[in-house]
């Protein structure tokens, strides 16, 4: 997969793009990541790349000409160009998976009042915020984005780091874990997961998935495919 990011501020992505699992996807060659300076893209002697907003009010707009062309530059036959805003559809994992089966995606991270809507009507294919909360700029939105595509990407993650039994994977969230010592300031771990019984242990955790998800977001499983057991387990 390709990922280009166009942003007026290409090294906040360094360290997160170089990290972890993205880090070593990367440089696995599951994905390839570039960031994209908009501001290359100004031909004006300054390198300004916003001005005024027609109408007047505070802020600025940035600019269409070089936001057009770094697209322009990113762009490949079959791509999909991501705005990043607060008015966008909200980012939810069943979109992360649906991206994660794109060839290559563009993010454009917006910053100021935005971005010239002649832009986002006539270049953009999808626009996507991260919440219900205006962040500065885009990228830190983009990061979520790269971060949770990234991981589902397959040979992303090893067997440890398995996607297929955490939070929102099957739509409801995820049970807890433990790990050694057994007993840590008088508090002890669960007695079923020390019994060896892995019918016992499954069915444990099962319960638990559907006990945490209707305690804290009931909301899940209106959405949720419950099969049989777990319809009876929830009743109970
Ligand atoms: N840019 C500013 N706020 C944002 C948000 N909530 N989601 C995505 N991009 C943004």
């Amino acid at each position: 997969m390709r990922i280009d990011i166009l942003t007026l501020f290409p090294e906040i992505f360094q360290n997160f793009l170089d990290t972890s699992i993205v880090g070593r996807a990367k440089n696995n060659g599951i994905v390839e990541v570039n960031c994209i300076n908009i501001r290359d893209f100004s031909k004006d002697k300054h390198k300004r790349v916003d001005d005024y907003s027609f109408g007047g009010g505070p802020g600025m707009v940035i600019s269409p000409e070089p936001v057009f062309n770094a697209i322009m530059s990113a762009k490949s036959e079959r791509c999909k160009t991501i705005y990043l805003s607060p008015k966008g559809r909200t980012y939810k994992q069943q979109v992360a998976n649906e991206l994660s089966s794109e060839e290559h995606i563009i993010l454009l991270c917006g910053h100021y009042e935005g971005i010239d809507n002649r832009i986002m009507e006539n270049y953009i294919d999808d626009e996507i915020s991260i919440g219900d909360y205006v962040l500065t700029g885009g990228e830190i939105a983009a990061m979520v984005v790269v971060d949770s595509i990234v991981r589902l990407l397959p040979g992303a993650l090893n067997n440890q780091e398995s996607f297929t039994d955490e939070s929102h994977y099957n739509g409801l969230l995820e049970y807890p874990h433990y790990t050694r010592p057994r007993i840590f300031n008088g508090f002890e771990v669960p007695e079923v997961l020390l019994s060896g019984n892995h019918s016992k242990i499954e069915e444990w955790r099962k319960y638990q998935s559907l006990k945490v998800t209707y305690e804290r977001r009931p909301d899940l499983l209106k959405e949720a495919k419950l099969n049989k057991t777990e319809q009876e387990m929830l009743n109970t």
